[in-house]
């Protein structure tokens, strides 16, 4: 994506004067911007944020936000798609580095999502409804919703599952087969967590001709999972599992449900970042925590509960370098431009695509959340 330069007056500044400016935007700008964060932010950049969340809390913040006139989505491309499908007309999205995307969002381009509809309706007669995490394009969740789907994030998963699965007739998408789109290890978590056995999925593979399967591999799955993954979660191993508790018999692990099946298995908790927030946050004082998610929020945890052991899963980093392009500088140039009437990095949805991508997105706000963790 073309981004202009941020311009070499702001490349000077230290990050104290960054920070600076920043807060005197906010001050000047009152209720007009309203900065939504997501916890994989860089302190810096978060402490700025009016309200911080996970994909699912931040989505329904754009919906619920009908004062600010300006949206200043600190998150990646598919968060600030959603939320100004989400917020009104007169209100705009500006992301500030537009070159801050989701490499798993990448994973599944609208051509190959409609290529995989076709292929599977002719592989089987039964009815095959995607399913589209947040982490994808507005393209993606407008073709889910014209083939009677919906959007997920990892806190609704389950709901979303069940949902697809129920018939039409009492309230549900009358699935016969979920197509799961784009995190395969998202799909085949929440298939195990609603009991399901692992011969109940089939991987599509967008690079093969018919994703790699037959008509007895469709005919044999409920779940359908596109081969996506986030590299940040994928850094998580067993190994690292029995490594940390042999270090600390005591110690929880608890890992985000991007992580592989097995990871998650031998996990003594999954779920999504908010939910692992809950559980860390009511736990106990002396409490021990392995956490296998991105590696800004761990910290911050840690910083947050210094009376409760808490690490990162992994030894290696485990950051999200997509979020990490927005950084001191490219918000106070965003903001800084809003002051002068300007607007920088806005993200707009053709209209005929925010459309059916707002009915995706609207269905998975209709589906109450499930408040807990994966035990
Ligand atoms: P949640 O915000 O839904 O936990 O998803 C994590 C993530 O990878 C966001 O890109
Ligand atoms: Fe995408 Fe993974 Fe980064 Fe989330 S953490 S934005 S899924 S690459």
């Amino acid at each position: 994506m073309f981004q202009p330069s941020v311009p070499e007056k702001y490349v000077r500044l230290s990050d104290d004067e960054l920070a600076q400016r920043i807060a005197a935007c906010k001050e000047r700008l009152g209720g007009r911007v309203c900065i939504l964060g997501h916890h994989y932010q860089r302190d810096p950049v978060i402490q700025f944020a009016d309200f911080t969340g996970d994909s699912l809390k931040l989505s329904q913040q754009a919906a619920d936000q009908d004062e600010a006139e300006f949206i200043v989505f600190c998150g990646v491309h598919f968060m600030a798609e959603s939320a100004d499908i989400l917020s009104s007309d007169r209100q705009t999205v500006c992301l500030p580095n537009i070159q801050a995307g989701c490499a798993m969002a990448d994973m599944a381009d609208a051509s190959a999502v409609t290529a995989a509809l076709e292929e599977l309706a002719e592989l089987t007669d039964a009815k095959v409804v995607p399913i589209t995490y947040v982490n994808s394009s507005a393209a993606d969740k407008a073709i889910t919703a014209r083939a009677d789907g919906a959007c997920c994030t990892s806190s609704n998963v389950r709901n979303v599952f069940q949902w697809a699965l129920q018939p039409a007739g009492g309230g549900g998408a009358g699935a016969d087969k979920i197509l799961a789109i784009p995190d395969e290890h998202l799909g085949r978590n929440t298939a195990a967590a609603l009991g399901f056995e692992e011969k109940a999925c089939a991987v599509y593979d967008p690079h093969l001709p018919q994703g790699g399967l037959s008509a007895a591999d469709v005919e044999a799955a409920t779940f359908i999972l596109w081969k996506g993954y986030c590299h940040v979660h994928q850094v998580f191993t067993v190994e690292q599992v029995d490594r940390v508790r042999a270090d600390r018999p005591d110690i929880r692990v608890i890992v985000h449900s991007e992580c592989t099946r097995e990871v998650v298995a031998a996990a003594d908790a999954s779920g999504s970042t908010s939910q692992i927030i809950q559980a860390i946050s009511e736990a106990q004082p002396g409490s021990q925590w392995a956490v296998g998610t991105e590696a800004n929020l761990v910290n911050r945890l840690a910083q947050r509960h210094t009376d409760r052991f808490i690490r990162l899963l992994s030894d290696r980093p485990a950051t999200c370098w997509q979020m990490g392009k927005i950084d001191l500088l490219h918000l106070l140039w965003v903001l800084d431009g809003l002051v002068a009437g300007e607007i920088i990095n806005p993200v707009t949805v053709p209209a005929d695509i925010a459309a059916d991508a707002r009915i995706a997105l609207q269905r998975m706000l209709d589906i109450k959340a499930a408040t807990g963790l994966t035990q």
